[in-house]
């Protein structure tokens, strides 16, 4: 039997970094993130009698750079491989093995808002908290850079508790998470926003100070960091959020979005600028 699915990339706003399981993908903290509309990964996955599935995956961007790719590329796999297989999995089900591959993946099956819970493997997965269409906000996909990342995030992840400030991360995480869905509820853009940006710095503060240290920006990265808060403070109202790569997410209104763009293009050191909205998550396509 033969199924195609298509998952998308997921951003979080608040990070998962750092497991308390390596073999489950359990996470040391729970995260929230939005599943994006075109960003993504279609898979097509073939049973064969006697022999290997034939597995055919494509990425609609480039593999490696902080863009997680492991994210869509899992969910949907898992998605295409259980209907191949003829198997009726619940999203929750999806969402718990989509984890095993990489963790974030367990965030690429629901679609909308999604918080992943940290827990026991049964608990452990990632659910909708709010639909697509709650909030129309417009995510720019910043290209700087196609170099691979040098640390893939699970080799990272496995040193997270060297950095002397992963404990306070881990504890704070959670009255993060409760702010932040409050912000979203409102549709508050500016606390959403300063709350995500600033979730982003301490997690990249974590793996800056970790043994040894990990640093995934580079200068282009700083340039744009610095850009943001410079248009924000004239008025131009975004926010950026980094993972695992030199490549940054900024999340505008719809109403900024294509001034953003062009401002961004401008700057001399993007290669590309991608836009992107909240969508609806895995999905199977035939
Ligand atoms: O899913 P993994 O193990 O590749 O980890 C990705 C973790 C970050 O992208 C850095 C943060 C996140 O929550 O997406």
């Amino acid at each position: 039997m033969k199924a195609t699915a298509f998952a998308p990339v997921n951003v979080a706003l608040i990070k998962y970094w750092g497991k308390s399981d390596p073999i489950l993908r359990l996470p040391a903290n729970s995260s929230l993130s939005v599943s994006l509309t075109n960003l993504g990964t279609t898979t097509t996955v073939e049973w064969r009698e006697n022999a290997e599935p034939k597995i055919i995956t494509e990425n609609n961007f480039p593999m490696s750079v902080g863009l997680s790719s492991s994210a869509s590329g899992y969910a949907a796999l898992t998605v295409a491989m259980a209907a191949a297989a003829g198997l009726k999995l619940s999203e929750k089900e999806l969402s718990r093995l989509a984890r095993l591959g990489s963790g974030s993946a367990c965030r690429s099956i629901p679609g909308g808002w999604v918080e992943w819970a940290k827990g026991n493997d049964k608990a452990s997965y990632g659910k909708t908290i709010f639909p697509a269409n709650w909030w129309d906000l417009r995510i720019l996909v910043v290209l700087l850079s196609t170099k691979p990342k040098p640390v893939s995030s699970s080799a990272g992840q496995k040193l997270a508790a060297t950095s002397p400030y992963f404990a306070a991360r881990t504890k704070a995480v959670p009255g993060k998470i409760k702010q932040i869905k409050q912000a979203i509820k409102q549709k508050n853009f500016t606390v959403m926003g300063e709350i995500m940006e600033a979730d982003c710095l301490n997690m990249h503060q974590v793996m800056q100070t970790q043994q040894p240290p990990l640093n995934y920006l580079l200068p282009e990265t700083e340039i744009v960091i610095q850009a943001i808060r410079q248009w924000r403070g004239e008025g131009l109202e975004s926010y950026f959020t980094i993972n695992t790569g030199q490549n940054v997410f900024v999340f505008c209104q719809p109403q900024n979005e294509s001034k953003l763009v062009d401002k961004l293009s401008h700057t001399g050191c993007v290669i590309e600028v991608r836009w992107d909205k909240i969508g609806p998550g895995a999905r199977l396509l035939a």
